[in-house]
């Protein structure tokens, strides 16, 4: 077991980066807001099949919680991440006060402005500005040759990709597919907020999921049978539906009435206080 370096400053990260120069190794970057679970181990093991020096930050990113997010309780469980990295042998974790990434006189931030409307955008104004200016400004201060994220945040995936092929950045994306529960239930920081009562509700969100994708892959391609499919099962008293739309893979536009091109199905839903996401390449068969 080797303990991670922690580097909380720049100037850290300066040094951290001299001494892998020396030695010429490939950095894989796992950002994260902490409150790590398996679904975040999976990212780190990717990341060390794919380089030779991994690096995690952990920061609980203020500028992608809107007025009425749960920022401040967030879970914050900073001494147990670092020692389950510790487990996997992560090289480095960065660990940034906000003042170090939004010091005083910041000013500029990230917009998308299509594909950042619509799903979680719609209802979350700002937060995918926060979620792309702080992966942006995270990937230029580590300089990871890969960055992995997580497809749980689908949207979030898409986005990135997109900011990196506008802006012509190098670095690789590469994307890990979604760890569950033994139920299906996807897993998620926010998982821990759930009563008894919502985790019971909870497994239907993935339920209904399957069915879509079971009933896609028997050669249905009505977009409105397909959502029913869910609904059937994930629209009932007790969860608080947002949005179940299926959307192309490639960049999330919508069909017109009939799947033509790989589509995925995406759904938000509020049981509780909880606001839990999940979506399902539809095409794809899932444990
Ligand atoms: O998916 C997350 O955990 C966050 O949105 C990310 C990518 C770390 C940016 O804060």
């Amino acid at each position: 077991l080797s303990v991670p370096a922690t580097l909380i400053s720049l100037d850290e990260v300066k040094e951290f980066k001299k001494a892998l120069r020396t030695e010429q190794s490939t950095i894989a970057f796992v950002p994260t807001l902490g409150a790590l679970h398996h679904g975040h181990l999976a990212l780190v093991r990717r990341a060390k099949q794919l380089a030779d020096r991994v690096v995690v930050s952990i920061f609980v990113n203020p500028t992608q919680f809107g007025p009425n997010e749960d920022f401040a309780k967030y879970p914050r469980t900073v001494r147990e991440d670092i020692d389950l990295l510790a487990t996997l042998n992560v090289d480095a974790v960065f660990l940034p006060n906000t003042a170090t990434i939004y010091p005083a006189g910041f000013e500029t931030y990230i917009t998308n402005r299509k594909m950042s409307t619509v799903l979680c955008g719609a209802s979350r104004s700002g937060h995918f500005d926060g979620v792309l200016t702080v992966v942006m400004k995270l990937i230029n201060i580590i300089g990871p040759d890969i960055a992995v994220f997580g497809k749980k945040d689908y949207q979030q995936l898409k986005l990135i990709e997109q900011m990196f092929r506008d802006f012509n950045h190098g670095v690789r994306i590469e994307p890990v597919d979604t760890v569950r529960e033994p139920d299906g239930l996807a897993l998620s920081s926010r998982n821990r907020f759930l009563s008894d009562t919502d985790r019971e509700l909870a497994v239907r969100l993935n339920i209904g999921l399957r069915a879509a994708s079971a009933a896609y892959q028997r050669g249905e391609k009505k977009i409105d049978v397909l959502i029913e499919e869910f609904r059937k099962v994930a629209n009932v008293s007790g969860i608080a539906l947002e949005y179940a739309e299926i959307r192309r893979q490639s960049d999330l536009e919508s069909f017109e009435g009939v799947v033509d091109q790989p589509p995925v199905l995406l759904i938000a839903a509020k049981i509780g206080q909880t606001r839990l996401i999940d979506n399902l390449e539809l095409d794809k068969t899932i444990g």
